[in-house]
């Protein structure tokens, strides 16, 4: 008999903490929506008090989930664990996940507090979240470099106050496997009333061991992984879901448990959560990079040919890869495209929005011949980002690029309905094109990134652009997608310029 692994996701709260990988409410949904397709256990959904659209995020989540725990994090504060237990209300199931820090560094200079007076916190936190659902997970911040004799007393102390999850974070990704796994093994050893409560492990990936610790938590007795799609989450990121699924469901020889995720759905959800955040994934990433079961040498691929398995230890086909079905076409109908985005798990909510989605596609489908998933996804963040209110809406773009001229870029844009345009020469046409932008838009905004992708393969495959803007201390992606990159390149610069314009104001939980 197989033990469950469960995978908590965490990608809508510590990968949110990326830099710009804030994510709007619809966006999150969207996301919700792809992980509880792809049957993750725990969708961690936020952190309810960091604003309130955080808090709004999580509680429409926890409304439409179904089959996932919902949960919200929450420091060890009355007022953090109250917000998250309203937050999680209309959770068919929801979960409270608090957290306080044990290690002497952050206990001396980040909270001032003394050891007694974390034990203390730490009970009230399990306490006040208990008020609200028997489901309470709790962690200690940094466990990595505290003491083995006072996470003990912790954990003991919150597992007599009723927490059912204790998580063990490497939050500074510090770790190397074999330690981790002998400090989950003492933990299970030493702590009373072990065996009632399931051990979990969150690990970073600051050395690039974020996955082989988890593994090694797992071997040792863990029964819950803290994972992110595509690796996504603060600083070097955190344990990649999908290579903590895959390495426990390959090699089954060695582990005595599994997950119940549907790896097929794997990379769908990595295809959206790329393109949602903007963070490109790279191509020869395990299980979900573009290159990942390319065979690039005679060699390989003609054993490939001759047995699968000579260079082969997984199958495309079940992660995922070539799951994107030839959607639809030009002569598609508005009530297919409508059956497709459901089935896609999009709603769009106005007959309006679906009128102007079903426009998109038309004139795209004129464009592009075959139109796959990944350019419904694409078209339709379009569409939800216009109907989130824009401060700037591209209208026209006009580029003059030609061998031995400066390429010179005619741009107009709805300013808050008032139409605006202006010229600009650059070093390129994209360059051109975000001078021109500037003209009007004047953000003095700084440019940190520029990435473009295709979206699917072929010249006509649309191009889609991310672009991440600083000011003023805060970073943001924009997004944007079209058969002609520099279009996208413009409407990822005003995407971007309309989420500095939102003045989102968040809490970052350990901060
Ligand atoms: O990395 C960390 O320690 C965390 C905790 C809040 C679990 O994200
Ligand atoms: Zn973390």
């Amino acid at each position: 008999m197989q033990d469950k692994l469960i995978i908590f996701d965490t990608t809508l709260r510590d990968g949110e903490q990326s830099p710009g990988a804030a994510m709007t409410k619809e966006e999150k949904l969207r996301i919700a929506r792809q992980l509880e397709k792809l049957g993750v256990d725990i969708i961690e959904a936020g952190f309810a008090a960091a604003s309130p659209g955080d808090f709004d995020a999580i509680h429409s989540i926890a409304g439409i989930i179904k089959e996932s725990i919902v949960c919200s994090l929450a420091r060890a504060s009355e007022n953090d664990v109250r917000r998250a237990g309203e937050a999680i209300k209309p959770a068919r199931k929801g979960r409270i996940h608090t957290f306080i820090a044990t290690s002497p560094i952050h206990m001396e200079n980040k909270l001032r507090m003394t050891p007694d007076q974390v034990v203390e916190r730490a009970v009230q936190a399990v306490k006040w979240a208990k008020e609200y659902t028997d489901d309470v997970e709790f962690s200690a911040e940094d466990a990595v470099r505290s003491e083995m004799d006072f996470l003990v007393r912790v954990f003991d102390a919150v597992i007599q106050a009723g927490a059912k999850t204790i998580n063990v974070p490497d939050t500074v990704g510090y770790s190397i496997p074999a330690l981790w796994g002998e400090r989950i093994k003492q933990l299970i050893e030493r702590v009373p009333n072990s065996d009632k409560v399931i051990w979990s492990t969150h690990c970073h990936n600051d050395l690039g061991m974020a996955v082989a610790n988890s593994l090694a938590a797992v071997m040792n007795g863990a029964r819950q992984v803290e994972c992110t799609i595509n690796g996504l989450g603060e600083r070097a990121g955190n344990a990649s879901l999908e290579e903590i699924v895959m390495a426990v469901k390959t090699r089954k020889d060695i582990f005595t448990c599994d997950s119940r995720v549907d790896t097929t759905q794997i990379v769908p959800t990595s295809k959206l959560v790329s393109s949602i955040t903007g963070y490109p994934v790279q191509p020869n990433k395990a299980i979900v990079g573009a290159n990942a079961f390319a065979h690039e040498s005679g060699i390989h691929q003609d054993g490939v040919l001759k047995h699968r398995e000579t260079y082969e230890i997984m199958r495309a086909e079940d992660v995922g890869w070539n799951a994107n079905k030839l959607t639809l076409g030009k002569l598609s109908g508005r009530n297919a495209f409508r059956t497709r985005l459901k089935e896609l798990g999009i709603e769009l909510d106005s007959e309006d929005a679906l009128n102007a989605a079903f426009a998109r596609f038309k004139e795209l489908a004129d464009k592009k011949s075959e139109i796959f998933d990944e350019d419904l996804q694409a078209l339709v963040s379009d569409e939800i980002v216009s109907e989130a209110g824009e401060n700037y809406k591209l209208v026209y773009l006009n580029v003059c690029s030609q061998t031995g001229e400066t390429p010179h870029a005619r741009i107009t844009v709805l300013d808050n309905s008032v139409e605006r345009s202006a010229e600009a020469d650059g070093g390129g046409p994209v360059d051109a094109s975000f001078k021109a932008v500037e003209r009007i838009a004047e953000s003095g905004a700084e440019l940190l990134l520029y990435s473009v992708n295709n979206i699917t393969t072929g010249t006509d495959a649309q191009g889609e652009v991310t672009v991440r803007l600083s000011k003023g201390g805060r970073i943001v992606n924009g997004q944007g997608a079209d058969t002609d990159i520099v279009i996208a390149s413009a409407k990822a610069y005003l995407n971007a310029l309309n989420k500095l314009h939102s003045k989102l104001e968040r809490a970052h939980p350990q901060v």
